[in-house]
């Protein structure tokens, strides 16, 4: 018997990798219903985050989904953003038309909290792509939903390849630590896609073609994205392509078994000056303190590029 798609909420900072990750979902619509999408100031501020979310949608041919502004700021800290990698609209590279599509009225977070209370619970998942501070602010605000997610799958910290933003921090976690640290002691079920598996997803050249000779509108603009932001990763780490982060979240839900990782303890540093956002985890097991999350290590990456491409043709 086929099972229903798995609902989720995606919290999302586009960004062309999250902008790549929200179409590998609504390609996916027998194993995925997005029930929503929720924005937070991350990568660019949020007026931004919430037009290329609007931007996204209707390229994936999907003005139906709905798009939620969440918060404009983390919890306790100033914004700190990303246009050095993303470009200034945060969606550099294709030239894509601005959204006709509306903004819901109603705040991101109320969005979130309103969603776990009315779906049976444990129904629903939640994809944060971003810093946590949606998540986080639901949590603070509405204790009782936290016993109703199903799971929470997010893209942030790293252990082996300890940080992108500082030598110690990967940006996600360190934009807002406070907020990650809220989430990471929650108790809810936790999949963590560090930096540890992401910077094995390359765009390589041929990966990239692939994307082009898809011959689509979103095809097209896919490449053009991860040409954009290539030459960032191309600069800083010599690789072959840049990594795609926040895809592996939605993979992660369409075929766990490209993954693998340790259920270990995550614990964020919010006190340090010189390590502030860095995610400790205890890949090891050297301490006795309980795990809180699946950290993920590794991952197929012919397979995890092979279905990305083959569920953007759909589009
Ligand atoms: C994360 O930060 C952002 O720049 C990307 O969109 C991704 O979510 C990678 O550190
Ligand atoms: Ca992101």
């Amino acid at each position: 018997m086929p099972k229903d798609p798995r609902k989720i909420i995606i919290d999302t900072d586009p960004g062309q990798d999250d902008a790549i990750a929200i179409l590998l979902a609504l390609a996916s619509p027998e194993d995925i219903e997005v029930l929503g999408i929720t924005t937070v100031a991350g990568n660019v501020p949020l007026d931004l985050t919430s037009k290329n979310a609007r931007i996204v949608c209707e390229l994936a041919g999907r003005p139906d989904v709905p798009v939620f502004a969440g918060c404009d700021a983390p919890l306790v800290r100033r914004l700190v953003t990303a246009e050095h990698v993303h470009g200034k609209s945060g969606l550099d590279g294709p030239d894509l038309p601005d959204p006709e599509m509306p903004l819901q009225d109603q705040h991101g977070v109320d969005f979130i909290i309103e969603t776990l209370r009315r779906e049976p619970a444990g129904t629903v998942t939640l994809c944060p792509l971003g810093p946590l501070t949606n998540i986080a602010t639901a949590f603070d605000r509405a204790p009782d939903i936290l016993e109703r997610v199903q799971e929470i799958v997010l893209m942030g910290g790293a252990y082996f390849e300890v940080g992108n933003i500082t030598p110690t921090a990967e940006f996600n976690i360190y934009v807002d630590p406070e907020a990650a640290e809220i989430v990471l002691k929650s108790g809810a079920k936790i999949t963590m896609m560090p930096l540890d598996v992401t910077h094995k997803a390359l765009v390589t050249r041929a990966r990239n073609e692939a994307f082009r000779a898809l011959g689509t509108p979103v095809g097209k603009a896919v490449a053009e994205m991860t040409d954009f932001f290539e030459r960032f990763d191309r600069e800083k780490y010599g690789s072959d392509g840049a990594p795609l982060h926040d895809p592996t979240v939605i993979a992660w839900l369409l075929a766990p078994r490209l993954f693998t990782g340790r259920f270990i303890n995550v614990e964020v540093e919010t006190q340090s000056k010189l390590t502030l956002g860095m995610t400790v985890a205890d890949w090891w097991r050297v301490t006795d303190r309980a795990p809180n999350a699946m950290f993920i290590g590794d991952l197929d990456a012919e397979r995890f590029f092979s279905i990305l491409t083959e569920r953007l043709a759909r589009l």
